[in-house]
């Protein structure tokens, strides 16, 4: 029987724990969910029990604490850990998994509180550790970084001879009532939004500053919304994976409410990580702000609406030039009524449980640090229309993004 520990309780755990222990029986065996706060997988546990019957374990454990994990692992003793905890617990809990001997998996690639930067570097320079462990790591297992990945190998794979350009797209169109929440979490978001955007071209990174090349795409399901450019991790590996690009971009939508809270927080500095003196202690205002915003977990009940989420695709097939998009679409009320989560931790939870599944299962076992489109698209494909996130896919006479920038 395999044991599956989830470390995390977040929106995002809730939705692993929940598609884990739906499949205990025939994939992830015994599954444990742990986190600094023990009540709040506690309370997760118990909404397994009431909606599936099914029981999961649950413990407490401080991921940034290297011994204590792996006394846990230790104790437990999982087939492979799942960490949905946050990306600044990504180091600790590699090094915990080498020492244990157990298989990774994330959903976002490690960065230093300090620092606003998502990059690669740190997890990749774990590959020979891994390999020689025999330990499988695979990084950024949720939608975006994820499942955008293996659309992109997905494309690569059954529709293209070359790729020339790719820009994901990432809508939500969920609305929650509220003046302003975000729907995963807001220090994470938030340092992500207010970084410079950034895109690949001709072999180089290009940069714009936050927020400030926009345009609207049709979204299918959704309707026409306004996106903006915004650096994301996975173009870093993808610019990598697939040399053959002369652009790649990411763009994701906001609304002007959104933006223009952004702008106001940003103006009066609560969007710092530059910790200040407030009543004799040392806070970081980011955050203090994370503390007053609401909790995403919380969103769930509230959300109403679709998000949609694809990779448009221009290159050359057959000697063709060839248009293609492929996406998925979600709703926020069925995530809720499954999990009790709203959609965006509904779609970054799903890929992460689909994402172990195919390392238990050997179908991506194998050893190193992997991203997701080195492995071979076609299982996880097919497990996204099994377990929640079905796609589509079309060809396009055009890409309405070919000129844009
Ligand atoms: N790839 C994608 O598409 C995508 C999209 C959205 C989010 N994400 C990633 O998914 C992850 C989870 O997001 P979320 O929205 O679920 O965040 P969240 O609601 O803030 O939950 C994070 C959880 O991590 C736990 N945690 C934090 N520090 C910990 C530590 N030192 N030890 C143990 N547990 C710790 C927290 O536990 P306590 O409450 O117990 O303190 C919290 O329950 C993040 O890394 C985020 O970047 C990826």
């Amino acid at each position: 029987m395999k044991k599956t520990l989830i470390i995390g309780a977040g929106g995002v755990g809730r939705v692993v724990a929940h598609k884990c222990a739906q499949l205990s029986s025939s994939v992830f065996g015994e599954v444990m969910l742990a986190s600094r706060t023990k009540s709040r997988c506690d309370a997760i546990a118990a909404d397994i029990m009431a909606k599936k019957g099914i029981q999961i374990q649950t413990s407490a454990v401080d991921a940034d604490d290297v011994p204590a994990t792996v006394k846990l692992l230790k104790d437990f003793k999982p087939d492979i850990l799942i960490n949905v905890a946050l990306p600044y617990q990504d180091l600790t809990l590699m090094d915990a998994c080498l020492e244990a001997g157990v298989d990774y998996v994330d959903t976002a690639n490690y960065e230093p509180r300090d620092i606003p930067k998502f990059e690669y570097h740190w997890q990749w320079a774990y590959q020979e550790r891994f390999q020689k462990a025999g330990l499988t790591a695979l990084l950024g297992s949720g939608f975006d970084p994820g499942v955008t990945n293996v659309f992109c190998a997905h494309a690569a794979k059954h529709h293209f001879d070359r790729i020339d350009t790719l820009d994901i797209v990432d809508c939500n169109a969920g609305s929650n009532g509220l003046p302003f929440a975000t729907n995963f979490n807001p220090e994470i978001n938030i340092r992500e939004v207010t970084a410079k955007g950034r895109y690949w071209e001709h072999g180089a990174w290009q940069e714009t500053d936050p927020i400030s090349l926009g345009t609207t795409f049709d979204f299918p399901g959704v309707g026409p919304k306004k996106m903006y450019l915004l650096y994301h991790e996975e173009l870093e590996s993808l610019s990598k994976n697939f040399p053959s690009a002369r652009r790649m971009r990411f763009w994701m939508t906001f609304s002007d409410n959104y933006l223009t809270h952004l702008r106001v927080l940003e103006g009066i500095g609560m969007t710092s990580i530059t910790p200040i003196k407030f009543q004799g202690q040392d806070i970081i205002p980011l955050e203090f702000l994370k503390a007053v915003l609401p909790d995403p977990g919380s969103l769930g009940a509230l959300t109403k609406g679709k998000t949609c989420i694809g990779d448009l695709i221009t290159g050359v097939k057959d000697g063709k030039v060839k248009h293609y998009f492929v996406w998925n679409e979600c709703d926020h009320a069925a995530c809720y009524a499954e999990t009790g989560a709203q959609g965006v931790s509904y779609t970054t939870g799903v890929p992460a449980m689909i994402g172990a599944k195919q390392i238990l299962e050997g179908t991506w076992k194998k050893p190193g640090v992997w991203n997701m489109e080195q492995h071979d698209p076609d299982p996880f494909m097919k497990d996204l229309n099994l377990y929640g996130l079905p796609w589509q896919e079309k060809e396009m006479a055009g890409n309405p993004l070919a000129e844009i920038g």
